[in-house]
């Protein structure tokens, strides 16, 4: 599923991004993947998704 859709970035390449790139926050997620640079509207879901996944490790 698609959660950045300005950069077309989906909810694995986030999951992926924190597991194997140790990102930990919306800030590197934002530096990293570019996530929420433009609208904004993929903030609130993309927190979670990271949130999520390290309670998941
Ligand atoms: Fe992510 Fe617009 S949907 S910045």
């Amino acid at each position: 599923m698609y959660v950045c859709l300005c950069h077309g970035i989906t909810d694995k390449a986030i999951k992926q991004a924190v597991r194997e790139e140790g990102i930990g926050n919306l800030r590197q997620l934002k530096q990293h993947l570019g996530v929420g640079s433009q609208c904004g509207r993929c903030i609130q879901m993309a927190q979670s998704i990271i949130d999520n996944t390290i309670i998941d490790e």
